[in-house]
């Protein structure tokens, strides 16, 4: 099975890639993660997108989509995966239509979580993300049992560079300008699948499960 997930900033797409990853047992596509690793240790794309990370633009397009070109050739892939947070323009969805056609996998659905802006803002501000394991908290709604340590391998809880409110708002709005559009583009190809993702992780989790059964018919 192959997916991809869309959703402002905080709609939950990370929270329900990795309930689907589990569940399917097929691989979380996280770009935010992987772009992220490439900053901690330093390499050269990772200089270059800490650049547009931390301003909360989007890091250009070739080099993202060179990522994930590399990425979905691992062997794990192969039996599918969950983007999270790819494609996020146009052009990106493009070259993934390329790269998925060269091998004769198309994508089985595209969901997007819907949720308000002061809902995705609160959530953002929120968070704490374990640099390890890459699970995250939230300070009110799921919040750790130990102070700021993941409970999973006890590694202290960190936030991320572009989660203060000024830096949530540009995402948002760039969100609008430049992923928006990608909603219209896959619905026209009857692959958009509509979650309502305000509901609490697990209530959606399970929202998502019957969405995707009601959509592979
Ligand atoms: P990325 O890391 O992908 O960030 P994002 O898309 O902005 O999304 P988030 O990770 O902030 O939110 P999420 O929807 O995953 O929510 P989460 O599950 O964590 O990208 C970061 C940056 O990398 C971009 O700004 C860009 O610079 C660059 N980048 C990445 N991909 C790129 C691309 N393709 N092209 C160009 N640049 C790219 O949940 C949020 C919080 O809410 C958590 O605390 C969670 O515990 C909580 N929560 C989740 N669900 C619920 C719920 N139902 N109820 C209550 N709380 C919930």
């Amino acid at each position: 099975m192959r997916f991809v997930f869309l959703g402002l900033p905080g709609a939950g797409k990370g929270t329900q890639a990795r309930f689907l990853s589990g569940r399917l047992q097929i691989p979380q596509v996280s770009t935010g993660d992987i772009l992220r690793e490439h900053v901690q240790e330093g390499t050269s794309l990772g200089i270059e997108a800490r650049t547009y990370m931390d301003r909360g633009e989007y890091v250009p397009d070739d080099l993202v989509v060179r990522m994930v070109e590399e990425r979905l050739q691992e062997p794990d892939a192969t039996k599918g995966f969950i983007l999270d947070g790819f494609p996020r323009t146009v052009p990106q969805a493009r070259a993934l239509d390329a790269v998925l056609a060269e091998v004769e996998a198309p994508l089985d659905g595209v969901v997007k979580f819907t949720i308000t802006d002061p809902i995705a803002i609160r959530r953002i501000i929120g968070r704490f993300t374990c640099p390890v394991c890459k699970r995250t908290y939230h300070e009110t709604w799921s919040p750790p049992e130990n102070d700021r340590l993941c409970d999973d391998d006890a590694s202290p809880l960190e936030k991320r560079t572009d989660e203060d409110a000024l830096t949530v708002k540009r995402r948002l709005a760039i969100y609008r300008q430049q992923t928006e559009p990608l909603e219209g583009f896959y619905r026209a190809r009857g692959l958009l699948i509509e979650v309502d993702a305000e509901a609490p992780a697990a209530e959606v989790s399970e929202r998502l499960v019957r969405a995707l059964a009601e959509a592979s018919g």
